[in-house]
Formats: C-alpha cells, sequence, structure tokens
C-alpha cells in the first residue's frame, strides 16, 4: 500500500475522527516505529510501518497474541542449538513469528505470552513499567510467618535486592484442605534472574514446584499443560492498560513521595555502629507509618564506588568532594526507600561489592565530602517524611530531629551479623573476617575528625544485643507513637 498521511491512517483506522487524528498528531501522542512524528504533514506506510498512539499499536491484525501453559523442561526462547523444545516450537501459527515475553526457568512451568507485538513487548518487560505476577510455589519445608514477612521486606542476594508483593500461604494444589506452610502464593513486580528461587534460598528454602499463574490482568485459568490459545481483544487491551498504569503508578511515586501534612513526627534519626541492626529496624518503621527512608551510608558508598572509578584516592580531598556534588550523585525514591544514582546509573545494587566495602570508611572521613552530602541529606529531610539511617544523623544531619534512635550492640554480636548478611549478600567472608572488618571500621568511624559516630544528645538507646528484633521495634514504634498528636 502506498505512503499515506497519518491523520489518514488513523482514521481509516477507525481510531479517530481526521479532525481528532490531527489534534493527537500535534499532541505528539502519534509515533511511527517508535519516533513521535507531531507535524501534520508526517506520513507512513501501514503496511510496513508500525503507528502508535499513546504506545499503542494501531493497526492490529498483524499481531498475534498466545498464552501457553509451559511444561518443566522447555524452555523461554525462539531457538536452541541442542535442539531441545522452546516454548516457540509448541507454538505454531502460521505466518507470524512468534516470541516469547520475558522469560520463565527451565524448571518453572505455568503461564507465558508470545507474541509479534514488539511494543507490547517492551511495555511488559521493562523493568520500570513491570506488570505484577503472580506465582504457585511448593517448597521443601514450611515457611513461618517471620520467612515470608522478611521476603516482603526485600533480601539481598548477590549483592541484588530481591522483593516479594506478597506471601501467602495456601492449600496444596489439588487439596481443599487448610493452608500448608509449603505452599505458598507470592506476588512481585521483579523480573530479576530466577527471583523466587533465589529470595527463598536466602530464607534456607528450596524450590520444589514453580508455576506461574497470572500475568497482570491475564490470569493462567484451565489452561492445561502444554497447551496454548489465542487472547481476545479485551486480553490485549486489559494487558496493555495494566502496563501503561504500572508506568504512571511508579513514576508518580518517583515524583509525590507523601505529603508533609503526615501524622507522625518526622524526621527520624537512627544511628549506630556497622551491624547494629539500623536497617532492620528502619524498613520496619517504613512499613509502619509509611516513612520515606534514606540510608545515608549508601551516600558514601556511592561516592566511594565513584572515586574507584574515577581513581580518585582518599587523600585527594578535593575530587573526591567533586565527587559527590550534586549532580553527579542523585537520590530517586522508589516503593519509599532512596536509590542511588551516578549520573543516570542506579548504582544502588554495587554498592555492597567488597571493593566498596574496603574503600568507604576513608572517603567517608573526608571533611569536604561529608558537608557535600549533609548538605543533600538535609533537603532530602525537608522535602518529604523521612527516616535517615547513619553515623551522624541525630549528631549533626538532623539534630533537632523529634525521635531519634541510637542503636548499638556487642562487637562480638555485630561481626556474628554481619557474617550471616555477608552470606545473604552473596560474599564469602566468614566470621573472623567480618570481625576484623567490623572492628577496623569501628575504629575509622569513631576515631576520625569530621563528625566521629557518637551518641547523639537526647537519643533513646537500644542495645539490640539484648533485645531481638521484635522487641527492639517494639520500642521505637512506642518512642514515636508518642511524639504523634
Ligand atoms: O552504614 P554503612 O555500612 O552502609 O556505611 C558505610 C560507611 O559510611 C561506614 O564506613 C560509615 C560511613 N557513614 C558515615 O560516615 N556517615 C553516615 N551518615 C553514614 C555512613
Amino acid at each position: 500500500m502506498a505512503v499515506e498521511r497519518l491523520q489518514k491512517i488513523l482514521s481509516n483506522a477507525g481510531v479517530a475522527s481526521r479532525r481528532s487524528a490531527e489534534a493527537m498528531i500535534v499532541a505528539g501522542r502519534v509515533a511511527v516505529n517508535g519516533k513521535t512524528l507531531d507535524t501534520l504533514g508526517a506520513r507512513a506506510d501501514p503496511e510496513k510501518d508500525e503507528i502508535t498512539v499513546d504506545g499503542t499499536p494501531v493497526l492490529r491484525e498483524r499481531y498475534r497474541y498466545v498464552a501457553l501453559h509451559k511444561p518443566t523442561g522447555v524452555l523461554s526462547s525462539t531457538s536452541d542449538d541442542r535442539g531441545r523444545p522452546t516454548v516457540v516450537s509448541l507454538v505454531e501459527i502460521e505466518g507470524a513469528t512468534l516470541r516469547p515475553v520475558g522469560r520463565l526457568d527451565l524448571e518453572s512451568e505455568g503461564l507465558i505470552l508470545l507474541t509479534n507485538d514488539g511494543a507490547l513487548t517492551e511495555l511488559l518487560t521493562h523493568p520500570r513499567h513491570e506488570v505484577q505476577k503472580e506465582y504457585l510455589v511448593a517448597i521443601d519445608q514450611p515457611l513461618g510467618k517471620k520467612g515470608r514477612e522478611r521476603l516482603v521486606r526485600g533480601v539481598r542476594h548477590e549483592g541484588e535486592r530481591l522483593k516479594a508483593d506478597s506471601v501467602q500461604l495456601v492449600s496444596p494444589v489439588g487439596s481443599t484442605g487448610q493452608p500448608d506452610a509449603r505452599w505458598l502464593l507470592i506476588t512481585l513486580h521483579g523480573g530479576r534472574k530466577r527471583e523466587i528461587r533465589r529470595m527463598l534460598s536466602v530464607v534456607g528454602r528450596r524450590v520444589v514446584t514453580l508455576r506461574r499463574i497470572r500475568i497482570g490482568p491475564l490470569a493462567l485459568g484451565t489452561l492445561a499443560l502444554g497447551e496454548s490459545r489465542e487472547l481476545t481483544p479485551e486480553e490485549v487491551e486489559a494487558l496493555y492498560d495494566a502496563a501503561k498504569r504500572e508506568r504512571k503508578q511508579l513514576r508518580g511515586s518517583m515524583a509525590e513521595a507523601p505529603g508533609m501534612d503526615f501524622r507522625y513526627p518526622h524526621p527520624i534519626a537512627i544511628d549506630g555502629p556497622a551491624a547494629s541492626g539500623k536497617s532492620t529496624l528502619a524498613r520496619a518503621l517504613v512499613e509502619r507509618f509509611g516513612y520515606v527512608l534514606l540510608d545515608t551510608g549508601l551516600m558514601y558508598r556511592a561516592v566511594a564506588l565513584a572515586a574507584l572509578r574515577a581513581e580518585a584516592p582518599a587523600n585527594d580531598a578535593a575530587a573526591c568532594a567533586e565527587l559527590a556534588r550534586s549532580g553527579l550523585l542523585r537520590l530517586a525514591v522508589e516503593d519509599r526507600e532512596a536509590r542511588v544514582l551516578l549520573g543516570e546509573e542506579d548504582v544502588t545494587d554495587q554498592l555492597r561489592a567488597s571493593e566498596v566495602e574496603g574503600a568507604v570508611s576513608d572517603y567517608a572521613a573526608i571533611a569536604e565530602v561529608r558537608r557535600e552530602l549533609v548538605a543533600q541529606q538535609r533537603l532530602f529531610a525537608a522535602q518529604q517524611p523521612s527516616l535517615l539511617v547513619g553515623r551522624d544523623i541525630g549528631s549533626v544531619v538532623l539534630k533537632d530531629a523529634p525521635v531519634k534512635l541510637y542503636l548499638q550492640a556487642s562487637e562480638e554480636v555485630r561481626a556474628q551479623r554481619r557474617g550471616e548478611q555477608a552470606a545473604e549478600w552473596g560474599s564469602q567472608q566468614s566470621a573472623s573476617e567480618a570481625g576484623r572488618d567490623i572492628s577496623g571500621r569501628d575504629t575509622t568511624d569513631s576515631t576520625r575528625a569530621a563528625s566521629p559516630l557518637v551518641e547523639p544528645e537526647g537519643a533513646i538507646v537500644i542495645d539490640t544485643g539484648e533485645l531481638d528484633a521484635d522487641a527492639m521495634i517494639a520500642r521505637a514504634i512506642e518512642a514515636i507513637e508518642e511524639r504523634t498528636r
């Protein structure tokens, strides 16, 4: 077919009258092959070009959408050089080259989508737009309430944060009996590699069966193992809507933190030495009251990472301070936690790496770096009801915070905890190495000239070696509620 004006293509496709189509074009809502064309003279070839309005393709007939119930042992790829079966080999649709949307591990089964619609694939797989997915998971041993809550708070594995949106107990498949702590219904947004298997391994469980039963609005339903069916136009529409809604919500949460008419006292300051329990407490308070969390240690770590990359040694204070300036170092809130960016790159998940771990205290001791980061931290706390975690929050950054908490525990207790955490973060550190690390860090952090670690004036001191996690959290909740109007 010949090349035609965009407004004609849109009106022929029944998207809008020619008049409204012109308005859509001028408003920049129409793209051809991914490029926005906002002039009325623009043309396209409706047979070859992909024309979208607000990111949704206009000419749908050429696209096919298939839901497949993938069995285990089948690869989520288009082909395999070892001749193993792939999801594509299970779905033959004449005249269309389908590709799987995302991936489901070889050993996993359940719902997978296949399509030749690149726009939908892009929307559904882009990490920021991912729709919620639901999995039915059988594990080798029961998982108690605490373990399930840990998955929802998030765990670390090989430097990545893995987190479920919810974890519920269900009855075993085929039974109508009581829920069983070996059968979990897990929902999540993440698309990280083997995310469910990895997060369960952190809490010491092995996956026996893993079946995806929902992708956004699309449920596996009664589709039998190995069978597939084409989606209805309504189902396709619902997938587009869900992916776009997801994107909006995420953008919203980046831009709009909770308002300042928040009913609980803020900002909250939490300080303490390494592995004193600060992160556990902070996450529990975020969950309970809705604060936005800034772990200021991450900012010092990001400066260390930037300095290591730039080969700037810690005795070059001016160069290091330059790396700390806002502009390069940025904070973005996602899920009520600040993530740290260097330029456009989100480096949060790289900041527990051993090179950074080994260097950070030296960079954190540079007065010019601290001055710069303290200013950024105060600005953050002024913009949203925040909870800041660090070493100098109650003593320097937020001296007037209405609630200051100071956590302490013996070096021995903390060394043991750090050893356990190291395993969780995927490093091989032994307990004695962790102990040396902790004690070296304590010495640098509490003897440096610039804002050494001290117990802030007016702080509530909690000994987390004596109290268990629940008691520590209860004590902090009480302190915040006491000061709530
Ligand atoms: O809490 P953490 O282990 O992520 O902290 C990393 C380093 O940064 C640690 O050596 C202490 C330092 N730090 C600091 O000096 N001041 C803060 N407010 C937070 C961390």
